[in-house]
């Protein structure tokens, strides 16, 4: 897939999670194979007051390359001040627009998939943006407002007329919110109806997952989201599976030695009150499925310092090796 002067082998991708995908997660992702990777989404009002929060969560570097930046926000003057911005200060390899998000504060603005509902504003955020920018642009979409008004087709099209360079389709309704059940059929019906690359996304947990999403719809990538929860090494299945190699699950201590390192990324990126806080649902996934992971969490969520969690993951790998 080729997407301006941005080549990709195979078109796996880690999605932007709010909360989940800082640098941390997208180091691993990247390291097991992610050949790119969402940082959460900025809003461009918060970028155009120069918050500086919000600038940081778009630090990335070599091990978290190619990275494409997400904004979100409903005023294109604003957005195309920020992606502006951000391409001169960061220089992304994409800037990516969200018109997915269904939570009640950002659509209550007109913001994420609220656009759906504003195709000539969506379009004119989108000739805005890419006119402000070098870098490809991107529009993450879902498959329409709600079961009613499945427009992601008709929408996809007027983003990319108006300069949107790839499309991904999380293929669920704003009203399913996250609910279980793609709709793979409206991803395959962007896909045939567009010439820019679409990505597919949603539900995808397994290579076969994908493979399947890649298979039915004809898209031309696809982008995890909560598969890459605790399990960065899906990126790395997926890669297999597509190229009809052997795939070997780690092994208990690869994932406590990984979730270690997690631990100790956000820890230096964020200080050890707030990373041990953060790291908390991260250890919670990697230890999912491990015996005597739920005694575990329940001491991690009381943990206070890096060396109390590390001795609880000490522990787990031991009791999970005397298996
Ligand atoms: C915790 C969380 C945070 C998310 N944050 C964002 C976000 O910042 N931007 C965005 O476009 N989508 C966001 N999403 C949506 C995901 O990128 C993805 O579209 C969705 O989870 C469907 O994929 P999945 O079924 O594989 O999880 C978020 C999803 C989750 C679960």
């Amino acid at each position: 897939m080729q997407i301006k002067n941005l080549k990709f082998d195979k078109g796996i991708f880690l999605a932007p999670m709010a909360g989940v995908t800082d640098y941390s997660m997208r180091v691993l992702c990247h390291r097991m194979g992610a050949e790119m990777s969402v940082t959460e989404m900025l809003s461009a009002k918060a970028l155009h007051y120069g918050d500086e929060k919000t600038e940081d969560l778009a630090k990335f570097d070599a091990l978290t390359s190619p990275c494409s930046i997400q904004i979100f926000g409903h005023e294109p003057d604003i957005m195309a001040e920020a992606a502006a911005m951000l391409e001169k200060r960061f220089q992304p390899h994409m800037i990516d627009v969200n018109m997915g998000c269904p939570v009640k504060k950002i659509v209550s603005n007109g913001e994420g998939s609220a656009l759906m509902k504003d195709s000539v504003l969506a379009e004119e955020i989108v000739k805005t943006v890419s006119s402000a920018i070098k870098a490809p642009l991107s529009v993450k979409i879902r498959a329409g407002w709600d079961e009613n008004s499945k427009n992601a087709v008709y929408f996809a099209l007027r983003m990319e007329k108006a300069g949107a360079d790839m499309i991904t389709v999380h293929g669920r309704t704003k009203s399913q919110m996250y609910n279980p059940g793609i709709d793979l059929d409206i991803i395959k019906d962007v896909k045939s109806a567009l010439s820019v690359p679409v990505l597919g996304n949603g539900d995808i947990y397994t290579a076969a997952d994908a493979v399947h999403m890649l298979e039915y719809t004809g898209c031309d990538g696809v982008m995890v989201a909560r598969g890459a929860y605790g399990n960065p090494w899906i990126f790395k299945e997926i890669g297999c599976a597509l190229e009809g190699k052997e795939y070997n699950s780690p092994s208990v201590a690869e994932r406590i030695a990984v979730a270690k390192e997690h631990l100790s990324m956000l820890i230096a990126d964020k200080g050890e009150y707030t990373g041990i806080r953060e790291a908390r649902k991260h250890l919670a996934w990697y230890l999912k499925g491990m015996r005597s992971a739920a005694t575990a969490r329940v001491d991690i969520n009381h943990s206070e310092s890096a060396d109390e969690v590390v001795s609880i993951l000490d522990r787990i790998l031991t009791e999970n090796e005397k298996m």
